[in-house]
């Protein structure tokens, strides 16, 4: 059994979607508070398993992510639940620092317990992989080196403060009580399920329907892009034969300004959906800068390229495609998402345990 958390999100339900897809049958329980990122509708496809279980929980809530810890013995933990979003986090740092740094402590010290009391040969075998973001290590200059885990830590926003104080906690917990914990920072994914307030899904879906297409700024910070898939296939990869206490920086060596990303969907778009007249990427439109934002991100993936034998199966364009293709397709999912009908299920039904 992996215990899961954030599994309801964009790249915890990739993850969760990609477990079932393999050949083996561990089982897995998912512990998700169901934010408005978190969307059970991305698990239909699985949550009938009887190998698969759903736990709504904060994951700051000590008693109950003590009571899941014990009821489901995990072999390992994969941590994903966070507040994710740059943006929200400039307008409500609070909630950042509740999930990521004290949702994580918790998380940490529940499972630190539970790993104590562990016989062995489970003690040594269990695992708590941290899944954490290139944001931690700040901003780079045009010509500086890419990211690489020795990369001091010089977070900027309040998001990436908050996912560098849970990186800071799980790497004390491992030099202090030897509890066994591996440590992955990406770089920005993209891919099917992402929640429409990030760029690349925001473009496509504001391109679709008529209206701009905001580019923050002059368009020209940079991000390096992974697709979502490999981004979980490096997780499992480094779950499986990631160094105690080590972290590995991921990403896909797909640096990319904004309008270049922006660009290609409208590349994309313009052949398989053309519009009356023109392209879309006359949709294209400049607004206000992001407070803070950061000029660029980029990741020299070498350790776990060497180490563990990450390497991505999709380049940035076939990822790209796939993923415009995917939201042309997957309309039911886009539309319960922008009216809000995917949160009405939770609702009735935590209604209906109550009582109400
Ligand atoms: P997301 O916002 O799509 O999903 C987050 C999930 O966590 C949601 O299902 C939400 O309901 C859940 N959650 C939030 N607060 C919770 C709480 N207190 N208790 C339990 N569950 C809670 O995020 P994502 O994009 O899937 O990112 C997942 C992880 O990967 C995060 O830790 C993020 O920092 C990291 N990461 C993201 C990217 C990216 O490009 N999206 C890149 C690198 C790393
Ligand atoms: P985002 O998807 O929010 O990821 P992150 O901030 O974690 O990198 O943004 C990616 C880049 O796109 C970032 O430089 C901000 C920019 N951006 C826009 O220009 N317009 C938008 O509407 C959004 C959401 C982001």
């Amino acid at each position: 059994m992996i215990l899961v958390t954030g599994g309801a999100g964009f790249i915890g339900g990739n993850f969760v979607l990609q477990w079932f897809a393999g050949e083996h049958n561990e089982p897995l329980v998912n512990v998700d508070k169901l934010t408005y990122a978190g969307n059970l509708d991305t698990l239909s496809s699985i949550s009938e398993r009887d190998d698969y279980f759903f736990e709504k929980v904060d994951i700051a809530d000590e008693a109950e992510i003590k009571r899941i810890i014990a009821q489901y013995q995990p072999r390992a933990i994969v941590h994903f639940a966070a507040e994710s979003h740059v943006d929200r986090s400039i307008t409500d740092p609070g909630a950042f620092v509740r999930t990521n740094v004290v949702g994580t402590f918790n998380l940490l010290e529940q499972a630190r317990h539970y790993w104590n009391d562990l016989p062995e040969p489970q003690k040594s075998e269990f695992r708590f992989l941290h899944v954490s973001t290139d944001e931690v290590y700040g901003t780079l200059e045009t010509n500086d080196p890419a990211f690489c885990e020795t990369t001091p830590y010089q977070p900027n926003s309040p998001y990436s403060a908050s996912k560098a104080g849970s990186d800071m906690l799980v790497r004390a917990y491992y030099h202090t009580y030897g509890f066994p914990v591996v440590t992955t920072n990406c770089s920005n994914n993209y891919g099917p399920y992402q929640f429409p307030e990030k760029l690349i899904p925001v473009v496509i879906l504001n391109a679709l329907a008529g209206k701009p297409l905001p580019i923050y700024g002059n368009g020209q910070n940079i991000r390096d892009w992974l697709y979502v898939g490999d981004h979980c296939a490096a997780i499992r990869l480094a779950l499986a034969n990631g160094r105690l206490g080590e972290t590995y920086v991921v990403g896909g060596i797909n640096e990319k300004t904004n309008m270049e990303v922006v660009h290609s969907i409208c590349t994309i778009l313009d052949e398989v959906r053309p519009r009356d007249a023109g392209s879309y990427a006359e949709q294209i439109t400049f607004v206000k800068d992001r407070p803070g934002h950061d000029a660029r991100y980029a990741i020299n993936p070498e350790k776990i390229q060497t180490e563990l034998g990450f390497k991505p199966a999709h380049t940035f364009e076939t990822g790209l495609r796939e993923t415009v293709l995917w939201y042309l397709n997957n309309n039911e999912w886009i539309t319960r998402v922008q009216t809000g009908e995917y949160t009405q299920w939770v609702d009735q039904h935590y209604a209906q345990a109550r009582g109400v």
